[in-house]
């Protein structure tokens, strides 16, 4: 067994890291945290360093790596900004890979080659008001038209809603055959009667942007179908093994980026005349922040070489994404107490990741959906 990173992967590391230091650092972060502030500078930046599709062949406009790559990538991307790293997850994990795995060579053309470039930016539109948990209860409907359909319905909770162009959106072709008549289209935000709803205020994440979408009479083209119609839920649950990846990268940066800033501020906060790092009862506590971050670390890159390397992954996504997620809300639990009542302070950075935390144990898919995942996994 090879635990060591590749050359390659490394330097993919290294260049998100850098990227993260660089254009993402912390009082940039901070800023855009307080103002809800959005900004797609760093997404153009990223774009220009060839990194906005990792996974993807450079024939297609990606950087020929691996999915350890992009997981690296991400994590080092989410130890500063947790808001970019979902921007860019839910890019690449949950808009350009089902067009990769079933669009056509039209639509990899089309769509895939200007999102691996950065030229456009990705989103997915799964979630409804009634369709959250239980993805298979889609309202919005696609009726067929001959040469297109006619999309009618709302999206919420879109990451990247609004500043994306390109988005995957599942529809009902078939009301009557339930899950099996439920399709998946590539929409794009200039398409007549496409319209961005509510932005959502949260608690976390507000680097980043959440809207709501609205189909009013929309045309899409027949050929804008990925798969074939009626295989839209598998197409999403098959996505969302690979976001699950993402989300779980995104989680173990958070983590790691909190346990980082915790070791740090304890090594120089003198308390009782000394740093109060040197306190066994602090060292032990960041002993076991550090232990589960590895071990989050190493469910998430096993999840990705498994997605490198075999057709199933979904038991291994869904754990990675389960643990990672769950410790996340630990570290940074634990770093605000570290921190002492400056923890709890908006001046200083750790009360940001305990709410960035939050939601990983939430999106793509709650943490009850993953043991759903990972049960059916083991008891099949
Ligand atoms: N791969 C392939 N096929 C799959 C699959 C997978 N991972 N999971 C299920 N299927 C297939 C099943 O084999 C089954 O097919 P057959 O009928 O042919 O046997 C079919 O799909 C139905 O499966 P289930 O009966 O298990 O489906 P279910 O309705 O009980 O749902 C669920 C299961 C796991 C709860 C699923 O609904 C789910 O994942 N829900 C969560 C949705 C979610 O994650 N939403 C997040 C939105 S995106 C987001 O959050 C983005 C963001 O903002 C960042």
């Amino acid at each position: 067994m090879n635990f060591a990173l590749t050359d390659t992967q490394k330097a993919f590391q290294k260049t998100a890291a850098d990227f993260a230091a660089k254009e993402l650092a912390p009082t940039v972060v901070a800023r855009y945290d307080r103002a809800a502030k959005y900004d797609r500078k760093p997404f153009e930046k990223f774009a220009a360093l060839g990194m906005c599709g990792i996974p993807w062949s450079k024939d297609l406009g990606g950087a020929g790596g691996d999915y350890v790559s992009y997981a690296l990538a991400i994590e080092e991307l989410s130890k500063v900004d947790p808001g970019f790293g979902i921007c860019m997850s839910v890019h690449v994990s949950l808009c350009s890979w089902p067009i990769y795995k079933y669009g056509t060579p039209e639509l990899h053309k089309k769509y895939l080659v200007p999102l691996a470039q950065g030229k456009t930016m990705g989103a997915f539109g799964l979630t409804e008001p009634n369709a959250g948990s239980d993805a298979a209860m889609q309202q919005t409907v696609a009726e067929d038209k001959g040469d297109h359909y006619l999309v009618n319905g709302t999206k919420i909770f879109n990451t990247n809603g609004g500043e994306a162009d390109t988005y995957v959106v599942f529809v009902m072709t078939d009301k009557s055959k339930g899950l099996k008549g439920i399709s998946a289209l590539v929409m794009e935000k200039t398409m007549p009667g496409f319209s961005i709803g509510k932005t959502e205020q949260t608690m976390g994440l507000r680097s980043a942007r959440v809207r709501e979408l609205v189909f009013q009479n929309v045309k899409v083209p027949k050929e804008n179908l990925l798969g074939k119609e009626g295989e839209g839920f598998k197409i999403a649950m098959t996505t969302l093994d690979g976001g699950r990846i993402g989300v779980a990268s995104q989680a173990l940066g958070i983590a790691a980026g909190a346990l980082d800033l915790a070791i740090n501020y304890t090594k120089q906060r003198v308390q009782f005349g000394k740093p109060i790092s040197a306190n066994q009862a602090l060292q032990f506590m960041m002993a076991d922040m550090a232990t589960k971050v590895q071990a989050a670390r190493l469910l998430t890159y096993h999840a990705a070489y498994t997605k490198d390397s075999s057709a199933s992954y979904s038991k291994e996504a869904a754990m990675a994404k389960l643990f990672a997620s769950d410790i996340a809300m630990e570290v940074a639990s634990d770093a605000v107490q570290l921190f002492g009542g400056y923890g709890y302070c908006e001046d200083y950075p750790a009360e940001r990741y305990l709410r960035d935390a939050k939601i990983t144990q939430i999106y793509e898919g709650t943490n009850q959906v993953q043991r759903m995942v990972i049960s059916g996994a083991i008891l099949r």
